[in-house]
């Protein structure tokens, strides 16, 4: 039996930076799921055992043992998949060399191809439905994945703000949301294109005993129950506040940890300076989010994308690494191939 999805990459507003096991996260996050950055996956399951994993139609055998820790902590759910031998064929519509990170996408297109086996199969869900199962599936193998199982604004970590959010899934926004946001657009400034300076494993752990830890993860509840007005007023401004100071409390819990981790370069810090400039100049709703890496996701709702789209290719682009920039859209979630 073959099952193909196309799952997208997902950029986090409130940032998950912390967990314990098994892939619990220390704080709530919520996320705009994207669109133009996306991974598509066909899975084949056979009788046997093992895994074997096509990128771009060659044989992959870097990304086997990451599956197969997949495969492993999922087992408990799934004690089925033991039987089947995965032949996995991935394609991401975004370079490799573009330093996004396709763990998010990958993940979660593979948990709904697992979801789509045990339901051929008849096995039982221990979830409400296949996308809550397919989300708990995809946080194990890695937590941001578990909000990529749905399209928009999704939420992933128990807030006492968001009714029904849960550290074990990610759910779509519940409350409230004015039109402006569904149509944002992101466009990455790809500045560092290379290999991970940390990996998210070893990032996470930078918050055991970290001394802001504690605040930090308070900070996210109440970061989260203040976009509930934000987001049902479409107070622009406030969003891009609170969105901005997240993603450089983000950078800051890394300088300050122990290790230390500087994951900005000087042409991160020029775009970001360069759009708080602009949009003192202009007024134009422009900000920005990052995430544990040099590249620069630029946020505008779609009414300021001629005047931005301008704006990043003649100011910001010349800052990007050969220039290259992605320019994305939230998107609507997974789609069955
Ligand atoms: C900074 O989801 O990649 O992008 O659970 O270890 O796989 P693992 O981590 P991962 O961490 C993402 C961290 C972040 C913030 C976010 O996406 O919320």
């Amino acid at each position: 039996m073959t099952f193909g999805w196309q799952s997208p990459s997902n950029i986090a507003l409130v940032k998950y930076w912390g967990k314990r096991n098994p892939q619990l996260p220390s704080n709530p996050s919520i996320s705009f799921t994207l669109d133009a950055c996306h991974t598509k996956t066909q899975t084949t399951f056979t009788d046997g055992q093992g895994v074997r994993v096509l990128l771009d139609g060659q044989p992959a055998p870097n990304f086997v043992p990451k599956v197969q820790q997949f495969i492993e902590r999922i087992s408990p759910r799934h004690p089925w998949l033991q039987d089947y031998h995965l032949a996995i064929s991935t394609h991401n519509s975004f370079p490799h060399s573009s330093g996004i990170a396709s763990s998010a996408s990958g993940l979660s297109a593979l948990a709904l191809c697992v979801v789509d086996m045990a339901m051929h199969l008849g096995q039982p869900l221990n979830a409400k439905d296949a996308r809550q199962e397919a989300s708990i599936l995809a946080r194990l193998g890695s937590g941001s994945a578990s909000r990529s199982i749905y399209g928009g604004l999704v939420v992933w970590g128990g807030t006492p703000s968001v009714p029904g959010s849960d550290d074990h899934f990610a759910l779509p926004y519940p409350h409230p949301v004015h039109p402006l946001f569904a149509t944002f657009r992101d466009v990455v400034m790809l500045v560092d294109v290379g290999q991970k300076a940390v990996s998210s494993t070893a990032g996470h752990a930078l918050m055991e005993g970290h001394p802001f830890a504690a605040q930090r993860f308070a900070q996210a509840h109440t970061h989260l129950a203040r976009l509930q007005t934000i987001l049902a007023e479409g107070d622009v401004g406030a969003f891009l506040d609170l969105v901005e100071g997240e993603a450089l409390t983000l950078h800051g819990l890394m300088m300050s940890s122990s290790p230390s981790y500087l994951l900005m370069r000087p042409q991160t810090l020029a775009i970001l300076e360069a759009i708080r400039v602009y949009r003192k100049e202009t007024g134009l709703p422009i900000g920005f989010t990052l995430d544990a890496g040099a590249n620069v996701h630029v946020l505008f709702p779609e009414e300021a994308e001629q005047k931005a789209m301008v704006f990043v290719k003649d100011v910001l682009a010349p800052f990007a690494k050969d220039g290259r920039f992605i320019a994305d859209r939230i998107g609507a979630g997974p789609l069955p191939l």
